[in-house]
């Protein structure tokens, strides 16, 4: 194809035109340029990974695609028609659906009420049941199994992402964007999406997908768009290329996937749990009886598939959840059921799981979500003033040392980027000089580069005597930091390994309920 110029390809009668393509699309923000120049194409039938480090501009340029923000210039065409998208509303009709990076499901409602909100056409009264027949036909035909009569703010991350889908699909999306699907997924619940996606190839649509896991584009993807810093690096098909070659796409340079760890001088415990008892949202149990230290200087890793009981735990140690029965010694104090508040200031920094929702106050700036917590302590604060130098010095080391992409510490914490609201959460959580931190699957969403970050700084952390429990379903992750895995099944430690000695196959079976034969070191 000789042309450059958008009426010519856009228009080539020799070839079907794209489902999609998006043309020299500019789009800036105060002191970014978020997509320079990017053309983007996709065709019926596949699944497009689109690729790039935090702040590349991946949501952006979905985000114009979904009618949530106007480009300053550029065109998009589906299947070779100019389209005008200026909101939303637009899109759904084009048959674009999109799947957010952060959800956005109404709690209280039902699954069926929240795919009827906003839908042309539905009733007022009782929207759902006629909502729910065409739900459960659909969840059959693409095997995505909900409840339609649940409420949202029972269902597991995994389940609210099946509801979106859905969603998506009920209005009739032939292109669907996944914006970093399976960064709030278990590994069985990320196959199980994969297989939805084959589904939805099949039937002709169109997916892009949007990920950090490089193992998941190589795996599920036909072919691949790598941005960096707004820019379009190169689309290729996924058979062509490996995952060492994309990662240096990604980040202009080669990237270290080992990381290199000390030995473990573990001293005295920093957190003991002896015999926790404590029930779930839905007043079932969740925790029957655990027990398990953490000294300071090492890395506890809990190894678990999701759902058996991690959340609760690290819930009650935070005091985000009541114990019925237990004890719990954190760095010397007993706190049970004690407010979050309280936990904090003995010491504990919490890397919780649902960042957005817990971690930021969206509203504020970057550099007053950095001290958070602590403004009210010295050096931030000398009688009732807030000392507002010192609070510049300490964000400004934050966002050098943790390198969020911001424009300025000024600037809104909503307006980041996913992985940089997650840096701006850990810097705040991890500068606080703990000496325990509870951090639940710390790198989830996170690119190569940010999750190599944050490795070190756990491991940093850990060779400075704190003490460090690792929440995560990424076996290779606990694996690589751990240097111990206490594996949880059913709301019970099934065994505690070491591990330098630890297999996946010993891990795999344990957490697949079956309890370890030699007695616990
Ligand atoms: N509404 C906005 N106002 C100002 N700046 C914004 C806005 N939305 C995005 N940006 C900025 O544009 C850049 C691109 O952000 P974008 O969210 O597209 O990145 P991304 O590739 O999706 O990153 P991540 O992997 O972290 O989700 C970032 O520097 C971000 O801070
Ligand atoms: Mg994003």
């Amino acid at each position: 194809m000789a042309g450059t110029n958008g009426e010519n390809l856009a228009h080539t009668p020799a070839t079907t035109p794209p489902m999609l393509l998006m043309q020299d699309i500019v789009k800036s923000f105060p002191g970014v340029l978020a997509n320079d120049h990017v053309t983007f194409e996709v065709r019926a039938g596949e699944v497009h990974a689109l690729l790039g480090e935090h702040g590349a501009g991946k949501t952006t340029l979905m985000n114009i695609l979904y009618g949530l923000c106007r480009p300053d210039s550029g065109r998009i065409f589906i299947r070779g028609k100019e389209a005008h998208i200026r909101s939303p509303r637009d899109a759904i009709a084009l048959g674009i659906g999109m799947v957010h990076q952060h959800f956005k499901l109404v709690y209280p409602h039902t699954v069926a009420e929240n795919v009827a909100l906003g839908l042309a056409g539905t009733p007022f009264f009782g929207p759902a049941r006629v909502v729910e027949r065409g739900l459960t036909e659909l969840s059959q035909r693409y095997n995505l199994p909900v409840d339609p009569k649940a409420k949202v703010w029972q269902l597991s991350a995994g389940e609210q992402q099946r509801v979106e889908i859905l969603k998506a699909l009920y209005r009739g999306a032939e292109i669907l964007i996944l914006d970093e699907p399976t960064s709030v997924l278990t590994p069985q619940e990320t196959l199980e999406l994969f297989k939805v996606l084959e589904r939805m190839k099949e039937e002709g649509h169109a997916v892009i997908f949007i990920t950090h896991k490089l193992q998941e584009v190589m795996e599920v993807a036909d072919r691949v768009t790598v941005m960096r810093q707004g820019k379009v690096v190169g689309t290729l098909p996924v058979s062509e290329t490996d995952k060492a070659s994309l990662a240096r796409m990604m980040v202009g340079r080669e990237v270290v996937f080992r990381i290199a760890k000390g030995e473990c001088r573990p001293g005295e415990e920093s957190l003991i749990v002896e015999d926790l008892h404590a029930l779930n949202d839905r007043a079932l149990p969740a925790l029957r009886g655990v027990s398990l230290t953490v000294c300071r200087g090492e890395i506890l890793g809990i190894a678990g598939v999701a759902g058996n009981g991690q959340r609760e735990l690290v819930e009650v140690l935070t005091g985000l959840r009541r114990a019925q029965r237990g004890k719990v010694w954190i760095l010397g104090q007993e706190l049970p059921n004690r407010s979050p508040r309280r936990i904090a200031e003995a010491g504990v920094a919490h890397i919780p799981e649902e960042r957005i929702r817990m971690g930021i106050v969206p509203g504020m700036s970057v550099e007053d979500n950095l001290i958070l917590k602590k403004h009210h302590r010295p050096p931030f604060c000398r009688g009732p003033f807030l000392q507002l130098r010192e609070v510049r010095r300490f964000a400004q080391r934050g966002v050098e040392e943790y390198k969020i992409m911001t424009p300025s510490p000024r600037t809104s914490a909503k307006l980041l980027s996913g992985g940089n609201i997650q840096k701006l959460i850990l810097a705040r959580e991890l500068s606080g000089e703990p000496g325990l931190v509870i951090a639940a699957h710390p790198t989830y969403g996170l690119d190569v580069g940010a999750t190599e970050l944050i490795r070190q700084l756990l491991i940093r952390q850990r060779d400075a005597g704190v003490g460090v429990l690792l929440v995560s379903e990424d076996l290779e992750e606990i694996i690589t930091l751990s240097d111990r895995i206490a594996v949880i099944f059913g709301g019970e430690i099934m065994g505690v390994v070491p591990a330098a000695v630890a297999t996946r196959e010993e891990i795999g079976l344990m957490m697949a309920g079956e309890r370890r034969r030699v007695p616990n070191p």
